[in-house]
């Protein structure tokens, strides 16, 4: 027995926390449905929230979101109200934080810590308190990464999640390469144990026939930073799961969600038809989102969601075959975030030998590896990406996952859009606003609210100066209830005291040192708790309330008869709201620095890691980080489109043939082929 008990023990320790839990069950019992439908439907006129989102909501907004409105904002007299005077009727918030790599995923942690009222600098500031009345955090692509660590995370402080606590939390650790970790050495027997922990997840899936590809590789790396198994001290070992089995349906057994304290998590993606290479996919490629309850699409084109947990299930008119056909834990939520893959599809993935990737850091070399080693180890047809159907965070140029939160159902009044984006020599340009308005204008006006005035181009945004610092759209709708949200824009900007930037790095570096997230993070976090004053590079000590002011405006909109806005937030407003008729210029801006300065030159033996930023920028604009996922989505949805393809609008009809996801599957002739396909 002596010999036996420790055995078990670690058998039974092993079988709870294993890499191969990244393995999905095939052949699982489905959930009760009438008439076996998995998936539920709808038009732009009957849309509606899931029930379980909408209870989620309902209790957070009753049972958490009122006391965090009178934390941030207090009686509200500071900025010239009376919260009372509201009767409970605030205004809905929601959160969405865009993508493009650990630049986004590090820019969202700088400016959730500066609106987080934990953080007791954010906190006095007068900004910290916005994270908590949020009804909503919607991410895409590095802003899915930043999503899911704090949720998986169990919500805790951005800055906390970032630098570890010492205890339960060891923080992202990005100084440790993302794929070459422990040196630039391809043999060096610690990289060599890490691809192959990785490496065996992937085959522990693939195992279960279930296609896999670069994508699951990539994933399971970013567990290794963004969720909560993995240390310094077990980095390179297996005896913990290192974030496999964590799935993105689970996110409701989680301490934070039973007590409602996190907002409701979105992770949105839109198509990417096969083979699209790096030009951007058009406006009318279908946009998906997943919520730990569903996934699927408000797009009039679509209007259809499926079950989050059964995610994977081949659904024929909506049902599985029978009723012990279903999947389960393909939501894996390093699938969730390593789908940001179409990076690999866009740039230069296996075709093009990852060129891109930095070398400096072993990127390229390990890259190739690890390709190597899937095809060799793990038969799929599907092992080359450019094969996939996939989900593209942010090919159609909208790297902020707006759309989710413009979705009329969820009747959100303000829009936080956190954008990171690599638009100009990896500053944001503005393009995700102008896109997503123009695609809500000309596709989506009868599923999404409005999008507010906004400058009509990149080239507007950049000559009124409003992608370079906080601004507000849509201040003054003219409708009550207002035609469209509120959008507070929180863009990457340089320093705003003149200060050389640390925060426009390359979308593939994928080291940083301690100091070179310490100053980027901190930059974020400056920029956010400061605002600005025209023709200055000063701190604007009324920021804290201009934001509150924007946070609750829509509150006065919900009485009858309006209240008029305070002489305080009026101030606020001519200062910060975009008026189309009179724009601000960017010669307010005076003395900004742009050029990156690398904070930490000496910091690391693998420093030209940082110089290789510039040639990240010729490929910087284009590359989606994206959501990449299985065809199992393209076959869920492809009755309900062919169902509703006569409904189509004419423009989209014209592409029809190249963004379907299926044509690749519909060129397989063989039926057990399509079977096995078909599974995912
Ligand atoms: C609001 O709070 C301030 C102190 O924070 C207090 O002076 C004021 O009387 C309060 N106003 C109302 C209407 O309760
Ligand atoms: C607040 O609610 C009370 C009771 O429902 C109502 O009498 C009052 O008019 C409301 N106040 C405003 C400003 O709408
Ligand atoms: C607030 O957040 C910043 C940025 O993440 C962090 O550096 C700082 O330590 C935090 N402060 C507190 C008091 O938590
Ligand atoms: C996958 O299956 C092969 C062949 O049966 C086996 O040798 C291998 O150990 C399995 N890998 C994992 C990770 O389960
Ligand atoms: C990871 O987080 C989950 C959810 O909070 C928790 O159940 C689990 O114990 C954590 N694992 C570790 C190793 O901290
Ligand atoms: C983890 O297990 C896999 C499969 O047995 C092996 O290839 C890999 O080298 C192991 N990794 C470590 C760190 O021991
Ligand atoms: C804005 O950024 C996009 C890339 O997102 C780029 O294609 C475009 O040229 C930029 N526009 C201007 C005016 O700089
Ligand atoms: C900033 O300075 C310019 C030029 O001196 C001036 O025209 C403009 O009105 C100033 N802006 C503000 C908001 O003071």
């Amino acid at each position: 027995m002596t010999l036996f008990f420790p055995f078990l023990l670690f058998a039974s320790v092993a079988a709870q926390y294993s890499i191969t839990d990244y393995a999905p069950t095939i052949n699982a019992p489905c959930p009760q449905a009438s008439n076996n439908v998995l998936v539920r439907t709808f038009t732009p006129q009957t849309q509606a929230l899931n029930p379980q989102e909408g209870s989620y909501l309902g209790a957070r907004e009753s049972n958490a979101i009122p006391a965090a409105w009178s934390d941030w904002v207090g009686n509200s007299s500071s900025i010239g109200y009376n919260l009372a005077f509201f009767n409970g009727s605030l205004p809905r918030i929601g959160i969405a934080v865009g993508g493009q790599g650990y630049r986004a995923a590090q820019f969202g942690a700088g400016v959730f810590s500066a609106l987080d009222a934990r953080n007791s600098t954010a906190k006095s500031s007068g900004t910290g308190g916005l994270l908590q009345v949020a009804s909503y955090l919607a991410g895409s692509s590095g802003g899915s990464w930043l999503t899911a660590s704090l949720m998986l995370n169990d919500w805790p402080s951005p800055s906390t999640l970032v630098y570890g606590d010492g205890r339960a939390l060891s923080g992202w650790m990005l100084d440790l390469d993302l794929v070459a970790p422990s040196s630039i050495n391809l043999g060096d027997a610690e990289n060599q144990a890490y691809w192959g922990s990785i490496l065996a997840s992937v085959e522990a899936k693939a195992n279960a026939s279930i296609d896999t590809s670069i994508t699951d590789l990539w994933g399971r790396a970013l567990s290794y930073h963004f969720l909560n198994q993995t240390t310094r001290n077990n980095f390179y070992t297996n005896t913990t799961a290192h974030g496999a089995g964590q799935l993105w349906s689970q996110i409701p057994l989680l301490p934070s969600y039973a007590d409602q304290s996190m907002p409701f998590p979105i992770i949105a993606a839109d198509s990417l038809p096969s083979g699209s290479g790096s030009t951007p996919v058009s406006l009318d490629s279908v946009v998906y989102e997943f919520t730990p309850i569903e996934f699927g699409s408000w797009d009039p084109s679509l209007s259809a969601m499926a079950p989050m947990a059964y995610s994977g299930t081949h659904l024929v008119n909506g049902a599985p075959s029978s009723g012990s056909a279903c999947v389960t834990g393909f939501d894996q939520v390093a699938f969730m975030m390593g789908t940001s893959a179409s990076i690999f599809n866009a740039v230069d993935g296996p075709n093009g030998n990852f060129k891109s990737f930095n070398n400096q850091n072993g990127d390229v070399t390990g890259m190739q590896f690890l390709y190597e080693q899937l095809a060799s180890k793990v038969h799929s047809r599907s092992i080359n990406v450019a094969n996939w159907p996939n989900l593209d965070g942010g090919s159609n140029l909208e790297q902020v996952p707006l759309g989710a939160l413009f979705t009329k159902a969820r009747a959100v009044d303000v829009v936080v859009a956190v954008d990171a984006s690599a638009d100009d020599n990896q500053w944001p340009n503005g393009t995700t606003l102008v896109t997503t308005s123009q695609r809500i204008s000309s596709l989506l006006s009868s599923s999404h609210q409005a999008f507010p005035p906004i400058p009509s181009s990149a080239q507007d945004f950049i000559s009124t100066g409003v992608n370079q610092r906080p601004t507000f759209f849509g201040c003054n709708p003219t409708q009550f209830p207002a035609e469209y949200p509120l959008v507070i824009y929180i863009p990457n900007s340089p320093p705003f005291d003149g200060h050389p930037p640390a925060s426009n790095t390359g979308n593939l570096q994928f080291t940083y040192t301690p100091l070179s997230t310490a100053t980027f993070i901190d930059q974020a976090f400056q920029n956010t708790l400061s605002g600005f004053v025209p023709n200055t590079t000063s701190r604007d000590p009324n920021w804290g309330r201009c934001l509150q002011c924007a946070a609750l405006d829509r509150a006065r909109l919900k009485l009858t008869p309006p209240l008029a806005r305070s002489s305080i937030c009026v101030q606020c407003f001519s200062q910060y709201c975009y008026d189309p008729y009179n724009p601000p210029s960017a010669h307010e801006l005076p003395g900004r620095d742009y050029k990156y300065l690398n904070p930490d030159p000496g910091g690391l033996d693998k420093v030209e890691a940082f110089l290789g930023r510039n040639k990240n920028a010729i490929i910087g604009g284009a590359v989606a980080v994206a959501l990449l996922i299985g065809g199992g989505i393209a076959l869920i949805f492809w009755w309900r489109k062919r169902r509703e393809r006569k409904n189509r609008y004419s423009r989209v009809d014209e592409l029809r043939e190249d963004d379907e996801p299926w044509k690749f599957y519909d060129s397989y002739p063989a039926a057990h082929e399509m079977d096995r396909l078909s599974l995912f």
